[in-house]
């Protein structure tokens, strides 16, 4: 058993907010280990201008406070998504708030944004940058529990934020911010987007824009999204986040908590949702796809069903840092059995 082994045991004896904080604070006094050599050619893929040096992200929420992009990047990961951040911090639910399902590989929160706000994140962003940070950084952004005016939130988040964002994601989709889910409806979501685009054509320079969906959307509220992103040129979609459903098989004592689940449950359908997309844009607009990745395959199957990019969040809870460079080799390794020569010519082959 290695050091690493044992710190992640040590870990997960301890409360998973607890478990979590003291990641952070390792990861920000440089405790983590660092991938080594760069990656696979194969594995890079260009999007929105900004050069990817693998799909592989580390999911949103992780980070909510953007303090340790670089080291997240460290570990090998192609992109880091930090956030979600408000206009103005706020403390989000009460503890406990985050609870393990070991035996279903799965999690469920009910944080509720609990962050620091956007001007302090975009602070340690500028730091960190300053400092010769460099890497592929996505911002996510949402409203404020306490705030009536939902599109004005966005906004505000976003003209901090948008500088120092190589894209910026629209979080509609988290189930513990009160009504937060409606946002996803059309007219919600045309208002949202023209006002964001408004404080966007303001700034010197705009980043890609994204929208984050939940897996919890039927058929017609997924062609509506779908003919709002082509409509208002979103540049791409996030699928999914977490969902409030709990599938029958669950076995973890904390099945009926409230809040969202993540992880192994959640695969299945995050992908379906991702290729329904996949389909309604006809493969148009660049999809994320996300939910329930523990391996290569995972996300080699996210990436057959129509994503250019995909991310994780829970199963680095339970396989720990070493699982960003397996994912990257066993997938790297499916696209030469296949006979793809880049990532790209791979994306949604498996819905044609
Ligand atoms: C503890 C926790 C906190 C999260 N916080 C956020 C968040 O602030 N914003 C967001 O868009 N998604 C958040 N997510 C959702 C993840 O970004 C991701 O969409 C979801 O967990 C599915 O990926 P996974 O199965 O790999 O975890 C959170 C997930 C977890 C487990």
């Amino acid at each position: 058993m290695t050091v690493l082994d044992l710190a992640q045991r040590c870990l997960r004896l301890l409360d998973p907010e607890t478990a979590h904080n003291a990641t952070i604070w390792a990861l920000r006094r440089g405790l983590a280990p660092r991938a080594r050599g760069a990656d696979d050619p194969r594995l890079a893929i260009r999007l929105w201008g900004r050069d990817f040096p693998n799909p592989l992200g580390m999911a949103a929420g992780f980070d909510k406070d953007a303090q340790a992009p670089g080291p997240l990047l460290g570990l090998g990961f192609g992109f880091v998504e930090v956030g979600t951040l408000t206009p103005r911090a706020q403390a989000g639910n009460a503890r406990p708030r985050i609870f393990r399902l070991a035996r279903d590989g799965a999690v469920i929160n009910r944080l509720g944004f609990n962050n620091q706000g956007a001007e302090a994140a975009r602070a340690a962003l500028d730091r960190w940058r300053a400092g010769g940070g460099t890497g592929l950084v996505g911002i996510n952004i949402g409203k404020n529990r306490d705030s009536p005016d939902a599109a004005g939130d966005y906004a505000a988040a976003a003209s901090v934020l948008a500088p120092a964002a190589d894209y910026l994601v629209i979080n509609v989709s988290s189930p513990n911010t009160p009504g937060l889910r409606a946002l996803q409806g059309r007219a919600e979501l045309e208002g949202l987007i023209d006002g964001l685009r408004g404080t966007l054509d303001g700034l010197a320079a705009s980043p890609p824009l994204l929208l984050k969906v939940a897996p919890d959307l039927g058929e017609a509220e997924l062609a509506d999204i779908a003919e709002v992103a082509r409509k208002r040129r979103l540049d791409g979609l996030i699928a999914t986040n977490t969902t409030i459903e709990r599938p029958p098989d669950l076995v973890g004592r904390s099945l009926s908590e409230a809040g969202g689940l993540s992880g192994r449950p959640l695969f299945a359908r995050s992908t379906e949702v991702l290729a329904q997309l996949h389909r309604l844009t006809e493969g148009r607009i660049p999809l994320i796809g996300v939910g329930g990745i523990a391996s290569g395959a995972d996300a080699y199957a996210k990436i057959r069903a129509g994503a250019s990019l995909v991310q994780l969040y829970t199963a680095l809870i339970y396989e720990g840092p070493g699982l960003v460079s397996r994912i990257k080799a066993e997938l790297a390794s499916l696209l030469s059995r296949d006979g793809f020569e880049t990532l790209s010519a791979a994306v949604g082959v498996g819905r044609r």
